[in-house]
């Protein structure tokens, strides 16, 4: 008897910013069921997936996902019903043609992705294994190391400062435990540090770190930077510039600074920073449109520093195989929501695996409990994930889900 999809349903749910978003849950026809809850942007770039909300101002500010939901239980229900369950890409394909637009508008992103997510759980339900082994296929499966918020600017923090993520990445640790541990000291530390200069800090910032009104950009890499010391050489810096932000017409904006830098300008200050603080990673240095710029910055930094394309890319196969073509970045941020489906955020982790570049598996600002993420980073073998900071419990909900993982599974763990 083949397996097949029997339900769906869908539930509005709210996000870690107490914003509406999915919940599906799929019923295979042997009862198996599956669920998903599906994250939310807040600094998300212009090229992603259509994030589908009603637009009734007269409810959450016209940020519900009532539209959304009655999509999955609709139109998505009724193409699905009786459709093999077993065959993840055919599931997503269907899903694509169904909707039918280039960037999913019409039944939402978020619909497809809480549809496409529940069925991969129900299938490892299904198989009775962990769902990293099940969504691994034939990929080398592999703990990643965590890159972790400390400090947050930009969208996330109030726009205290403009780079939106200052990031402790432990490349030196023989387990994901250790690397754990030794941030959540540093978190710590950062707090000292920051108060120990005259800053008040009342509260974390949305992905869990600190967002403290810093005199300049480069005042949170200096405490970063004393943070970190005691673990010289086992832990560097990355950064997320999320530039695109702050750049209007070709000019980047760093008010706190008050400076007004062209892409060049750009690429020099970065280069600066590489040059005075242990910067090993940065993400969205220039804007997500800049196709000019980004190979200069590969050129000049790309043997160094990883270079990671996030509003840039956004998880799109296309636009990351122009990338390739171009020699634009040496790495590709992975937000399964930026795209919509499972088997798209799978092609552009085979792409950029096949191209020698790395992948970062992310979550974004707005999150759930969910813990998909954590597994979806173990089963692509890419090496790295990215979900804030080590406080609030939607980041926590990845983090443990790993520790639980190393504890049970003799998988690898190291930097790639
Ligand atoms: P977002 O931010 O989820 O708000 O887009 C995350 C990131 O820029 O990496
Ligand atoms: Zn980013």
């Amino acid at each position: 008897m083949t397996l097949t999809i029997k339900k769906l349903s869908a539930c509005e749910i709210l996000d870690s910013r107490g914003r509406p978003t999915l919940a599906v849950e799929v019923t295979l026809s042997d009862g198996t069921t599956g669920s998903a809850q599906v994250p939310s942007g807040a600094s998300t770039g212009v090229h992603e997936a259509w994030e589908l909300r009603d637009g009734d101002p007269s409810r959450y500010g016209g940020k519900g996902v009532r539209k959304a939901v009655s999509h999955v239980e609709g139109e998505i229900a009724a193409a699905l019903v009786d459709f093999p369950a077993e065959d993840q890409a055919a599931v997503d394909r269907r899903l694509i043609e169904l909707d039918g637009t280039p960037n999913k508008s019409r039944l939402g992103a978020n619909a497809l992705l809480g549809v496409s997510c529940s069925v991969a759980r129900a299938l490892a339900s299904f198989r009775k294994i962990p769902l990293w082994q099940s969504l691994a296929g034939g990929r080398d499966a592999r703990m990643p190391v965590p890159m972790i918020n400390i400090f947050s600017g930009g969208h996330h923090a109030d726009h205290n400062i403009e780079v939106q993520d200052f990031l402790a990445l432990p490349i030196g640790f023989v387990s994901y435990g250790e690397a754990l541990e030794a941030v959540v000291a540093i978190h710590g530390r950062a707090r000292e540090l920051v108060e120990k200069r005259g800053y008040r800090l009342t509260g974390v910032a949305d992905e869990g770190g600190w967002g403290p009104a810093l005199k300049s950009n480069e005042e949170a890499l200096e405490i970063l930077t004393e943070a970190i010391a005691p673990w010289e050489g086992k832990v560097a810096i990355a950064l997320d510039i999320a530039s695109s932000h702050f750049c209007r017409d070709g000019v980047y904006d760093l008010k706190t600074d008050v400076k007004q830098l062209d892409g060049t300008g750009m690429i020099d200050l970065l280069e600066g920073w590489v040059g005075r603080y242990p910067i090993i990673s940065i993400e969205d240095g220039l804007s997500e449109d800049d196709w000019v710029h980004w190979p200069q910055l590969t050129g000049r930094l790309g043997d160094r520093v990883q270079l990671i394309g996030d509003d840039f890319f956004t998880t799109n196969p296309e636009r990351v195989r122009r990338g390739i073509g171009e020699k634009s970045a040496n790495a590709v941020l992975v937000k399964m929501n930026q795209i919509g489906t499972l088997t798209e955020t799978f092609e552009v982790i085979d792409l950029a695996r096949e191209a020698g570049w790395r992948a970062v598996i992310s979550a974004r600002s707005g999150e759930t409990e969910d813990s998909f993420l954590a597994d979806l980073a173990i089963a692509s073998g890419a090496g790295q994930i990215k979900v804030g900071s080590i406080t609030r419990s939607e980041r926590l909900a990845k983090y443990n889900r790993l520790l639980e993982i190393e504890k049970r599974h003799r998988l690898e763990y190291r930097f790639p």
